[in-house]
Protein backbone atom coordinates (compact mmCIF):
# COMPACT_ATOMS: atom_id res chain seq x y z
CA UNK A 1 0.00 0.00 0.00
CA UNK A 2 1.38 3.32 -1.10
CA UNK A 3 1.02 6.48 0.99
CA UNK A 4 0.80 10.02 0.08
CA UNK A 5 0.48 13.31 1.32
CA UNK A 6 -1.57 15.96 -1.03
CA UNK A 7 -2.05 19.21 -0.22
CA UNK A 8 -4.27 20.21 -2.93
CA UNK A 9 -8.11 21.48 -2.12
CA UNK A 10 -9.81 18.44 -1.40
CA UNK A 11 -12.61 19.40 -4.18
CA UNK A 12 -9.74 18.58 -6.84
CA UNK A 13 -8.24 15.58 -5.30
CA UNK A 14 -8.27 12.93 -7.72
CA UNK A 15 -9.16 9.10 -5.81
CA UNK A 16 -11.64 6.37 -6.06
CA UNK A 17 -13.46 7.82 -3.17
CA UNK A 18 -12.60 10.77 -0.63
CA UNK A 19 -13.39 10.07 3.07
CA UNK A 20 -14.88 12.73 5.41
CA UNK A 21 -15.16 12.58 8.96
CA UNK A 22 -18.95 14.08 10.79
CA UNK A 23 -18.86 14.61 13.92
CA UNK A 24 -22.43 13.79 15.90
CA UNK A 25 -25.07 16.49 15.61
CA UNK A 26 -22.24 19.21 13.98
CA UNK A 27 -23.75 20.96 11.17
CA UNK A 28 -22.19 21.22 7.73
CA UNK A 29 -18.97 23.43 7.86
CA UNK A 30 -15.31 23.34 6.08
CA UNK A 31 -14.29 20.89 3.92
CA UNK A 32 -17.68 19.36 4.03
CA UNK A 33 -19.51 22.25 2.93
CA UNK A 34 -17.50 23.22 0.26
CA UNK A 35 -17.82 19.23 -0.75
CA UNK A 36 -21.84 19.77 -0.49
CA UNK A 37 -21.72 22.38 -2.56
CA UNK A 38 -20.20 20.71 -5.55
CA UNK A 39 -22.45 17.68 -5.17
CA UNK A 40 -25.28 20.13 -5.47
CA UNK A 41 -26.09 19.18 -1.67
CA UNK A 42 -25.33 15.75 -1.63
CA UNK A 43 -24.03 15.49 1.74
CA UNK A 44 -26.06 17.86 3.16
CA UNK A 45 -28.86 15.53 1.76
CA UNK A 46 -27.16 12.61 3.09
CA UNK A 47 -27.39 13.92 6.48
CA UNK A 48 -30.98 15.33 6.91
CA UNK A 49 -32.27 11.95 5.61
CA UNK A 50 -31.21 10.62 8.76
CA UNK A 51 -29.38 7.64 6.98
CA UNK A 52 -25.96 9.44 9.55
CA UNK A 53 -26.21 10.78 12.55
CA UNK A 54 -22.12 10.95 13.38
CA UNK A 55 -22.59 8.27 15.45
CA UNK A 56 -18.78 6.45 15.72
CA UNK A 57 -18.20 4.38 12.49
CA UNK A 58 -21.42 4.57 11.20
CA UNK A 59 -20.85 5.57 7.41
CA UNK A 60 -22.79 6.35 4.52
CA UNK A 61 -21.55 6.26 0.84
CA UNK A 62 -22.19 9.66 -1.89
CA UNK A 63 -21.66 9.13 -5.52
CA UNK A 64 -19.64 11.77 -6.75
CA UNK A 65 -20.81 12.64 -10.52
CA UNK A 66 -18.53 14.96 -12.68
CA UNK A 67 -15.92 15.42 -9.88
CA UNK A 68 -12.31 14.34 -9.71
CA UNK A 69 -13.29 11.71 -6.62
CA UNK A 70 -15.71 9.27 -7.86
CA UNK A 71 -16.94 8.89 -4.38
CA UNK A 72 -17.38 10.57 -0.80
CA UNK A 73 -17.69 8.35 2.41
CA UNK A 74 -18.78 9.66 5.35
CA UNK A 75 -18.16 8.32 8.42
CA UNK A 76 -19.03 9.19 12.17
CA UNK A 77 -16.37 10.36 14.60
CA UNK A 78 -18.77 10.51 17.52
CA UNK A 79 -19.23 13.49 19.52
CA UNK A 80 -16.85 16.09 18.84
CA UNK A 81 -16.25 16.63 22.93
CA UNK A 82 -15.13 13.19 23.51
CA UNK A 83 -12.81 12.90 20.90
CA UNK A 84 -9.53 11.41 20.91
CA UNK A 85 -6.91 11.41 18.32
CA UNK A 86 -6.24 7.52 18.03
CA UNK A 87 -10.37 7.54 16.42
CA UNK A 88 -8.64 8.49 13.65
CA UNK A 89 -7.02 4.82 13.41
CA UNK A 90 -10.67 3.55 13.33
CA UNK A 91 -12.01 6.17 11.40
CA UNK A 92 -9.74 4.94 8.64
CA UNK A 93 -10.07 1.59 9.21
CA UNK A 94 -13.19 1.55 9.15
CA UNK A 95 -13.44 3.46 5.76
CA UNK A 96 -10.81 1.22 4.07
CA UNK A 97 -12.64 -2.10 5.21
CA UNK A 98 -15.70 -0.46 4.12
CA UNK A 99 -14.20 0.61 0.42
CA UNK A 100 -11.59 -2.24 -0.14
CA UNK A 101 -14.74 -4.59 0.36
CA UNK A 102 -16.35 -2.63 -3.16
CA UNK A 103 -13.01 -2.62 -4.67
CA UNK A 104 -11.97 0.69 -4.24
CA UNK A 105 -8.44 0.67 -4.13
CA UNK A 106 -7.29 4.49 -4.07
CA UNK A 107 -9.14 6.37 -1.12
CA UNK A 108 -8.11 10.09 0.32
CA UNK A 109 -9.02 10.74 3.58
CA UNK A 110 -9.50 14.20 4.57
CA UNK A 111 -8.40 15.58 8.09
CA UNK A 112 -10.58 17.27 10.56
CA UNK A 113 -10.63 20.62 10.98
CA UNK A 114 -9.72 20.73 14.99
CA UNK A 115 -6.43 18.73 15.06
CA UNK A 116 -4.84 21.66 13.42
CA UNK A 117 -1.43 21.69 15.87
CA UNK A 118 -1.10 18.05 16.24
CA UNK A 119 -1.81 17.02 12.54
CA UNK A 120 1.32 14.42 12.93
CA UNK A 121 -0.36 12.62 15.43
CA UNK A 122 -3.32 12.38 13.29
CA UNK A 123 -1.30 11.26 10.44
CA UNK A 124 0.11 8.83 12.26
CA UNK A 125 -3.08 7.27 13.53
CA UNK A 126 -4.66 7.57 10.05
CA UNK A 127 -2.03 5.46 8.38
CA UNK A 128 -1.63 3.01 11.04
CA UNK A 129 -5.67 2.62 10.93
CA UNK A 130 -5.38 2.08 6.97
CA UNK A 131 -2.83 -0.47 7.36
CA UNK A 132 -4.58 -2.44 10.29
CA UNK A 133 -7.72 -2.56 8.10
CA UNK A 134 -6.27 -3.89 5.49
CA UNK A 135 -4.71 -7.19 6.90
CA UNK A 136 -5.50 -9.98 4.85
CA UNK A 137 -6.44 -12.92 6.87
CA UNK A 138 -7.19 -15.54 4.18
CA UNK A 139 -3.79 -16.38 3.04
CA UNK A 140 -4.55 -20.33 3.80
CA UNK A 141 -7.48 -19.93 0.90
CA UNK A 142 -6.98 -21.04 -2.52
CA UNK A 143 -10.67 -18.90 -3.49
CA UNK A 144 -10.01 -15.73 -1.07
CA UNK A 145 -13.10 -14.64 -0.13
CA UNK A 146 -13.39 -10.52 1.09
CA UNK A 147 -10.04 -9.41 0.65
CA UNK A 148 -9.73 -6.02 1.30
CA UNK A 149 -7.23 -4.58 -1.33
CA UNK A 150 -6.50 -1.34 -0.79
CA UNK A 151 -3.21 0.41 -3.25
CA UNK A 152 -2.73 4.22 -2.05
CA UNK A 153 -3.74 6.20 0.30
CA UNK A 154 -3.70 9.77 0.04
CA UNK A 155 -3.77 12.48 3.14
CA UNK A 156 -5.25 15.79 2.24
CA UNK A 157 -3.69 18.16 4.18
CA UNK A 158 -4.45 21.15 2.19
CA UNK A 159 -3.90 24.06 4.71
CA UNK A 160 -1.83 22.05 7.57
CA UNK A 161 2.23 21.70 8.21
CA UNK A 162 3.12 19.37 5.27
CA UNK A 163 6.52 18.45 7.11
CA UNK A 164 4.75 17.14 10.51
CA UNK A 165 1.60 15.28 8.32
CA UNK A 166 4.41 13.52 6.69
CA UNK A 167 6.71 12.86 9.26
CA UNK A 168 3.15 11.48 11.07
CA UNK A 169 2.32 9.43 7.73
CA UNK A 170 5.65 8.11 7.96
CA UNK A 171 5.43 6.73 11.60
CA UNK A 172 1.95 5.32 11.41
CA UNK A 173 3.17 3.44 8.48
CA UNK A 174 6.17 1.95 10.88
CA UNK A 175 3.71 1.16 13.45
CA UNK A 176 0.90 -0.10 11.12
CA UNK A 177 3.47 -2.69 9.76
CA UNK A 178 4.60 -3.70 13.43
CA UNK A 179 1.19 -4.01 14.67
CA UNK A 180 0.38 -6.52 11.35
CA UNK A 181 3.33 -8.24 11.23
CA UNK A 182 2.28 -9.65 15.44
CA UNK A 183 -1.13 -10.27 13.48
CA UNK A 184 0.12 -12.07 10.91
CA UNK A 185 2.75 -14.24 12.94
CA UNK A 186 -0.28 -14.67 15.65
CA UNK A 187 -2.78 -15.76 12.96
CA UNK A 188 -0.29 -18.09 11.31
CA UNK A 189 -1.24 -21.51 12.63
CA UNK A 190 0.90 -23.70 14.81
CA UNK A 191 2.08 -26.24 12.54
CA UNK A 192 3.90 -23.32 10.48
CA UNK A 193 4.76 -20.64 13.35
CA UNK A 194 7.17 -23.50 15.56
CA UNK A 195 9.44 -21.67 18.14
CA UNK A 196 12.15 -22.22 15.12
CA UNK A 197 9.68 -20.01 12.77
CA UNK A 198 9.36 -17.39 15.15
CA UNK A 199 13.09 -17.47 15.58
CA UNK A 200 13.81 -17.12 11.92
CA UNK A 201 10.74 -14.69 11.39
CA UNK A 202 12.86 -12.73 14.10
CA UNK A 203 15.93 -12.90 11.80
CA UNK A 204 14.00 -11.11 8.87
CA UNK A 205 12.78 -8.22 11.27
CA UNK A 206 16.24 -7.74 12.80
CA UNK A 207 17.48 -7.29 9.47
CA UNK A 208 15.11 -5.24 7.68
CA UNK A 209 14.99 -3.31 11.04
CA UNK A 210 18.84 -3.33 11.36
CA UNK A 211 18.62 -4.71 15.27
CA UNK A 212 21.27 -7.15 16.91
CA UNK A 213 20.04 -10.59 17.20
CA UNK A 214 21.12 -13.92 18.92
CA UNK A 215 18.90 -17.07 19.26
CA UNK A 216 19.41 -19.40 22.28
CA UNK A 217 19.17 -23.22 21.21
CA UNK A 218 18.15 -25.61 23.93
CA UNK A 219 21.98 -26.61 24.88
CA UNK A 220 22.77 -23.16 25.34
CA UNK A 221 19.54 -22.58 27.69
CA UNK A 222 20.79 -25.62 29.53
CA UNK A 223 24.13 -24.31 29.85
CA UNK A 224 22.30 -20.92 31.16
CA UNK A 225 20.44 -22.85 33.97
CA UNK A 226 16.77 -22.38 32.25
CA UNK A 227 15.62 -25.56 33.51
CA UNK A 228 11.60 -23.62 33.85
CA UNK A 229 11.82 -23.12 30.34
CA UNK A 230 13.04 -26.42 29.24
CA UNK A 231 10.37 -28.19 31.65
CA UNK A 232 7.87 -26.96 29.26
CA UNK A 233 9.56 -27.85 26.12
CA UNK A 234 10.22 -31.61 27.59
CA UNK A 235 6.91 -32.68 25.90
CA UNK A 236 7.38 -31.75 21.99
CA UNK A 237 9.70 -32.86 19.48
CA UNK A 238 10.20 -28.77 17.92
CA UNK A 239 13.12 -27.47 19.98
CA UNK A 240 12.57 -24.89 22.25
CA UNK A 241 14.60 -21.44 20.98
CA UNK A 242 14.77 -18.23 23.30
CA UNK A 243 15.43 -15.41 20.87
CA UNK A 244 17.20 -11.76 22.08
CA UNK A 245 16.83 -8.69 19.45
CA UNK A 246 19.21 -5.83 20.69
CA UNK A 247 18.43 -2.14 19.44
CA UNK A 248 20.59 0.11 20.79
CA UNK A 249 19.75 4.01 20.47
CA UNK A 250 21.77 5.36 23.10
CA UNK A 251 25.38 3.84 23.33
CA UNK A 252 26.30 6.80 26.14
CA UNK A 253 23.33 5.83 28.70
CA UNK A 254 23.84 2.13 30.86
CA UNK A 255 19.97 1.74 30.90
CA UNK A 256 18.55 -0.77 28.90
CA UNK A 257 14.60 -1.09 28.36
CA UNK A 258 13.71 -4.93 28.42
CA UNK A 259 10.40 -6.36 26.64
CA UNK A 260 10.03 -10.17 26.79
CA UNK A 261 6.78 -12.01 25.38
CA UNK A 262 5.63 -14.92 25.98
CA UNK A 263 5.82 -17.50 22.72
CA UNK A 264 4.29 -20.49 23.85
CA UNK A 265 3.77 -21.81 19.38
CA UNK A 266 0.59 -23.73 21.11
CA UNK A 267 -0.87 -24.66 24.57
CA UNK A 268 -2.36 -27.76 24.87
CA UNK A 269 -2.01 -27.57 28.78
CA UNK A 270 0.15 -30.71 28.57
CA UNK A 271 -0.44 -33.45 30.87
CA UNK A 272 -2.40 -31.04 32.10
CA UNK A 273 -4.87 -30.96 28.81
CA UNK A 274 -7.28 -28.80 27.79
CA UNK A 275 -10.74 -29.64 27.12
CA UNK A 276 -11.19 -29.82 22.75
CA UNK A 277 -13.51 -26.96 22.76
CA UNK A 278 -11.15 -24.04 21.34
CA UNK A 279 -8.14 -25.39 21.99
CA UNK A 280 -7.31 -24.59 18.83
CA UNK A 281 -7.60 -21.12 19.71
CA UNK A 282 -3.97 -21.70 21.63
CA UNK A 283 -2.02 -21.15 18.69
CA UNK A 284 -2.58 -17.29 19.46
CA UNK A 285 -0.01 -17.97 22.65
CA UNK A 286 2.64 -16.30 21.09
CA UNK A 287 0.72 -13.20 20.66
CA UNK A 288 2.76 -11.66 23.66
CA UNK A 289 6.75 -12.75 21.63
CA UNK A 290 5.15 -11.49 18.32
CA UNK A 291 4.42 -8.36 19.67
CA UNK A 292 7.94 -7.97 21.66
CA UNK A 293 9.67 -8.76 17.87
CA UNK A 294 7.17 -6.94 15.84
CA UNK A 295 7.78 -3.64 18.77
CA UNK A 296 11.15 -4.15 17.94
CA UNK A 297 11.11 -4.34 14.93
CA UNK A 298 9.12 -0.76 15.09
CA UNK A 299 11.93 0.70 17.33
CA UNK A 300 14.48 -0.82 15.17
CA UNK A 301 12.60 1.74 12.28
CA UNK A 302 11.97 4.55 14.32
CA UNK A 303 14.96 5.05 16.18
CA UNK A 304 14.49 6.30 19.44
CA UNK A 305 17.28 7.56 21.49
CA UNK A 306 17.17 4.58 24.39
CA UNK A 307 18.47 1.19 24.71
CA UNK A 308 16.18 -1.27 24.20
CA UNK A 309 16.29 -5.54 24.67
CA UNK A 310 13.11 -7.87 23.17
CA UNK A 311 13.77 -11.67 24.30
CA UNK A 312 11.06 -14.43 23.49
CA UNK A 313 11.19 -17.26 25.28
CA UNK A 314 8.97 -19.95 22.64
CA UNK A 315 8.41 -23.36 22.77
CA UNK A 316 5.09 -25.94 22.62
CA UNK A 317 3.27 -27.16 25.36
CA UNK A 318 2.37 -30.55 24.64
CA UNK A 319 2.13 -34.02 26.72
CA UNK A 320 4.51 -36.86 25.94
CA UNK A 321 6.64 -39.54 27.16
CA UNK A 322 9.01 -37.05 28.21
CA UNK A 323 6.40 -34.62 29.25
CA UNK A 324 6.60 -32.27 32.48
CA UNK A 325 4.28 -34.23 34.89
CA UNK A 326 2.04 -32.45 37.42
CA UNK A 327 4.48 -32.43 40.55
CA UNK A 328 7.73 -32.54 38.96
CA UNK A 329 9.72 -29.70 40.58
CA UNK A 330 12.26 -27.85 38.34
CA UNK A 331 14.58 -25.12 38.73
CA UNK A 332 15.00 -22.01 36.98
CA UNK A 333 17.99 -19.69 35.94
CA UNK A 334 18.18 -17.62 39.33
CA UNK A 335 17.92 -21.06 41.19
CA UNK A 336 14.62 -21.02 42.62
CA UNK A 337 13.05 -24.09 42.71
CA UNK A 338 9.62 -24.55 41.44
CA UNK A 339 6.49 -27.61 41.89
CA UNK A 340 4.69 -27.71 38.68
CA UNK A 341 0.92 -28.32 40.42
CA UNK A 342 -0.60 -27.79 36.91
CA UNK A 343 0.88 -27.84 33.37
CA UNK A 344 -0.96 -25.61 32.11
CA UNK A 345 0.43 -23.14 34.22
CA UNK A 346 3.10 -22.82 31.40
CA UNK A 347 3.67 -19.52 30.26
CA UNK A 348 4.77 -18.49 33.96
CA UNK A 349 7.46 -21.22 33.77
CA UNK A 350 8.51 -19.54 30.06
CA UNK A 351 8.79 -16.06 31.12
CA UNK A 352 10.59 -17.14 34.62
CA UNK A 353 13.58 -17.40 32.48
CA UNK A 354 13.40 -15.15 30.35
CA UNK A 355 12.70 -12.52 32.93
CA UNK A 356 16.03 -14.03 34.47
CA UNK A 357 17.79 -13.63 31.14
CA UNK A 358 16.17 -9.98 30.73
CA UNK A 359 18.06 -8.92 34.48
CA UNK A 360 21.05 -11.07 33.20
CA UNK A 361 21.52 -8.88 30.24
CA UNK A 362 21.56 -6.03 32.38
CA UNK A 363 17.84 -4.51 31.95
CA UNK A 364 17.15 -1.59 34.05
CA UNK A 365 12.97 -1.91 32.95
CA UNK A 366 11.19 -5.02 32.26
CA UNK A 367 7.90 -4.96 30.64
CA UNK A 368 6.27 -8.60 30.05
CA UNK A 369 3.46 -9.86 27.96
CA UNK A 370 1.93 -12.76 27.89
CA UNK A 371 -1.55 -14.02 27.03
CA UNK A 372 -1.25 -16.04 30.66
CA UNK A 373 -4.76 -16.35 32.06
CA UNK A 374 -8.03 -17.14 31.33
CA UNK A 375 -9.14 -15.85 34.77
CA UNK A 376 -8.25 -12.42 33.01
CA UNK A 377 -10.33 -12.88 30.61
CA UNK A 378 -13.46 -13.61 33.12
CA UNK A 379 -12.17 -10.09 35.16
CA UNK A 380 -11.91 -7.74 32.42
CA UNK A 381 -13.42 -9.40 29.00
CA UNK A 382 -12.00 -8.18 26.15
CA UNK A 383 -12.06 -4.59 26.81
CA UNK A 384 -8.66 -4.19 28.31
CA UNK A 385 -5.30 -5.77 29.35
CA UNK A 386 -4.45 -6.31 33.34
CA UNK A 387 -1.16 -4.32 34.04
CA UNK A 388 0.46 -4.94 37.61
CA UNK A 389 4.06 -4.37 38.58
CA UNK A 390 6.81 -3.85 41.23
CA UNK A 391 7.15 -0.26 40.65
CA UNK A 392 4.31 2.35 40.69
CA UNK A 393 6.04 5.22 39.20
CA UNK A 394 6.94 3.25 36.41
CA UNK A 395 3.90 1.49 36.23
CA UNK A 396 2.20 4.75 35.86
CA UNK A 397 4.70 6.27 33.35
CA UNK A 398 3.67 3.28 31.12
CA UNK A 399 -0.45 3.81 31.88
CA UNK A 400 0.29 7.60 30.68
CA UNK A 401 2.45 6.42 27.11
CA UNK A 402 -0.43 3.48 26.59
CA UNK A 403 -2.99 5.76 27.03
CA UNK A 404 -3.21 7.59 23.54
CA UNK A 405 -2.67 4.76 21.44
CA UNK A 406 -5.89 3.20 21.86
CA UNK A 407 -5.07 0.29 23.57
CA UNK A 408 -6.31 -0.10 27.05
CA UNK A 409 -4.67 -1.27 30.17
CA UNK A 410 -6.17 -1.77 34.12
CA UNK A 411 -3.89 -1.74 36.77
CA UNK A 412 -4.36 -4.70 39.02
CA UNK A 413 -2.77 -4.93 42.51
CA UNK A 414 0.36 -7.36 43.72
CA UNK A 415 -0.46 -7.35 47.47
CA UNK A 416 1.87 -9.77 49.30
CA UNK A 417 -0.87 -12.04 49.34
CA UNK A 418 -0.82 -13.78 45.96
CA UNK A 419 3.20 -14.02 46.65
CA UNK A 420 2.14 -15.86 49.83
CA UNK A 421 -0.52 -18.07 47.53
CA UNK A 422 2.06 -18.74 45.15
CA UNK A 423 4.53 -20.15 48.23
CA UNK A 424 5.25 -24.45 47.80
CA UNK A 425 4.99 -26.63 50.48
CA UNK A 426 8.25 -28.80 48.77
CA UNK A 427 9.93 -26.53 46.66
CA UNK A 428 10.10 -22.21 46.60
CA UNK A 429 7.61 -21.50 44.40
CA UNK A 430 4.32 -23.25 43.11
CA UNK A 431 3.12 -22.50 39.45
CA UNK A 432 -0.64 -22.60 40.38
CA UNK A 433 -2.23 -21.36 42.97
CA UNK A 434 -5.97 -22.43 42.10
CA UNK A 435 -8.65 -20.03 41.01
CA UNK A 436 -9.04 -16.97 43.09
CA UNK A 437 -7.23 -14.38 41.83
CA UNK A 438 -5.84 -16.47 38.88
CA UNK A 439 -4.42 -13.13 36.96
CA UNK A 440 -2.56 -11.94 40.17
CA UNK A 441 -1.01 -14.86 41.46
CA UNK A 442 0.58 -16.08 38.31
CA UNK A 443 2.13 -12.06 38.54
CA UNK A 444 3.04 -12.66 41.55
CA UNK A 445 4.51 -15.88 40.23
CA UNK A 446 6.68 -13.62 37.84
CA UNK A 447 7.55 -11.39 40.53
CA UNK A 448 9.71 -13.65 42.46
CA UNK A 449 12.10 -13.33 38.69
CA UNK A 450 12.76 -9.79 38.36
CA UNK A 451 14.56 -8.91 41.84
CA UNK A 452 14.02 -5.58 42.18
CA UNK A 453 14.40 -4.44 38.80
CA UNK A 454 11.42 -2.17 38.59
CA UNK A 455 8.81 -4.38 36.33
CA UNK A 456 5.21 -4.96 34.70
CA UNK A 457 3.48 -7.21 33.66
CA UNK A 458 1.02 -7.02 30.98
CA UNK A 459 -1.76 -10.47 31.09
CA UNK A 460 -3.60 -9.63 26.97
CA UNK A 461 -5.58 -13.16 27.41
CA UNK A 462 -8.39 -10.99 26.60
CA UNK A 463 -7.13 -8.31 23.83
CA UNK A 464 -4.54 -10.43 21.92
CA UNK A 465 -7.20 -11.39 19.72
CA UNK A 466 -10.96 -10.87 19.56
CA UNK A 467 -13.97 -13.28 18.16
CA UNK A 468 -15.94 -10.96 16.52
CA UNK A 469 -15.05 -8.32 13.98
CA UNK A 470 -15.28 -4.53 14.13
CA UNK A 471 -15.79 -2.12 11.83
CA UNK A 472 -12.08 -1.10 11.63
CA UNK A 473 -10.75 -4.15 12.26
CA UNK A 474 -11.02 -8.21 11.28
CA UNK A 475 -11.56 -10.80 13.75
CA UNK A 476 -8.87 -12.67 15.05
CA UNK A 477 -5.51 -10.93 16.62
CA UNK A 478 -5.22 -7.51 17.45
CA UNK A 479 -1.07 -6.79 17.43
CA UNK A 480 -2.07 -5.67 21.40
CA UNK A 481 0.67 -4.25 23.04
CA UNK A 482 2.58 -3.38 19.86
CA UNK A 483 1.47 0.15 19.81
CA UNK A 484 1.68 0.33 24.03
CA UNK A 485 5.61 -1.14 23.95
CA UNK A 486 6.65 1.49 21.03
CA UNK A 487 5.07 4.28 23.02
CA UNK A 488 6.81 3.49 25.94
CA UNK A 489 10.24 3.36 24.33
CA UNK A 490 9.19 6.39 23.11
CA UNK A 491 8.18 7.98 26.21
CA UNK A 492 11.20 7.10 28.10
CA UNK A 493 13.62 8.20 25.42
CA UNK A 494 12.12 11.23 25.81
CA UNK A 495 12.61 11.12 29.52
CA UNK A 496 17.02 9.94 29.16
CA UNK A 497 15.45 6.17 29.49
CA UNK A 498 14.50 7.21 32.99
CA UNK A 499 11.40 6.89 35.14
CA UNK A 500 9.64 9.70 35.55
CA UNK A 501 9.73 10.36 39.03
CA UNK A 502 6.00 11.07 39.51
CA UNK A 503 5.17 9.34 36.19
CA UNK A 504 5.18 10.85 32.99
CA UNK A 505 2.41 13.18 31.81
CA UNK A 506 0.72 11.52 28.61
CA UNK A 507 2.20 14.41 25.89
CA UNK A 508 0.60 14.91 22.46
CA UNK A 509 3.54 15.41 20.21
CA UNK A 510 4.82 16.08 16.83
CA UNK A 511 6.21 12.69 15.21
CA UNK A 512 4.80 10.45 18.30
CA UNK A 513 2.04 9.38 18.13
CA UNK A 514 -0.53 10.46 20.71
N1 LIG B 1 -2.63 -19.72 27.56
C1 LIG B 1 -3.40 -20.00 28.72
C2 LIG B 1 -4.28 -18.82 29.14
C3 LIG B 1 -5.40 -18.44 28.21
C4 LIG B 1 -6.63 -19.05 28.33
C5 LIG B 1 -5.25 -17.43 27.29
C6 LIG B 1 -7.67 -18.67 27.50
C7 LIG B 1 -6.29 -17.04 26.47
C8 LIG B 1 -7.50 -17.67 26.57
C9 LIG B 1 -2.49 -20.32 29.89
O1 LIG B 1 -1.33 -20.99 29.58
C10 LIG B 1 -3.25 -21.18 30.83
O2 LIG B 1 -3.59 -22.28 30.44
N2 LIG B 1 -3.49 -20.70 32.04
C11 LIG B 1 -4.21 -21.44 33.03
C12 LIG B 1 -3.51 -21.27 34.35
C13 LIG B 1 -4.03 -22.17 35.45
C14 LIG B 1 -3.77 -23.62 35.11
C15 LIG B 1 -3.38 -21.79 36.75
C16 LIG B 1 -5.62 -20.87 33.09
O3 LIG B 1 -5.79 -19.66 32.97
O4 LIG B 1 -6.55 -21.66 33.22
MN1 LIG C 1 -1.63 -23.09 29.53
ZN1 LIG D 1 -0.60 -20.73 27.69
Amino acid sequence: MQVRVLTDAPASVRAGALVLPVFAGADLSGVAKTLDGALSGAIADVLSSGEISGKPFELAFVHAKGQSYSRVLLVGLGEQEKFEPYLLARYAGAAVRYLGKRKVTDIAFVLPEGIRGSEAAAASFIVEGALTGTIDTTIYQNEPDRTIKVDQISIVADGFDRAAVERGAKRGEIIGEAVNNARRMALTPANDMTPTHMAARARELAQEADLEIEVLDEDRMRSLGMGSLLSVAQGTDQPATMTILTYKGDPSSKDVLAFVGKGITFDSGGISIKPAEKMHEMKYDMSGGAAVMSAMSAIGRLRPKINVIGIVPATENLPGPRATKPGDIVRAMNGKTIEVINTDAEGRLILADGLCYANKLGATNIVDAATLTGSCVIALGHAASAAMGNDEAFTQQFLAAAKPTGERYWEMPLYEDYSTAVRSEIADLSNSAGRPAGTLTAGAFLKAFVDKTPWIHLDVAGTAYLDNESPWQAKGPTGTPVRAFVALAEALSESDGKVHPNGAKATVKAGAGG
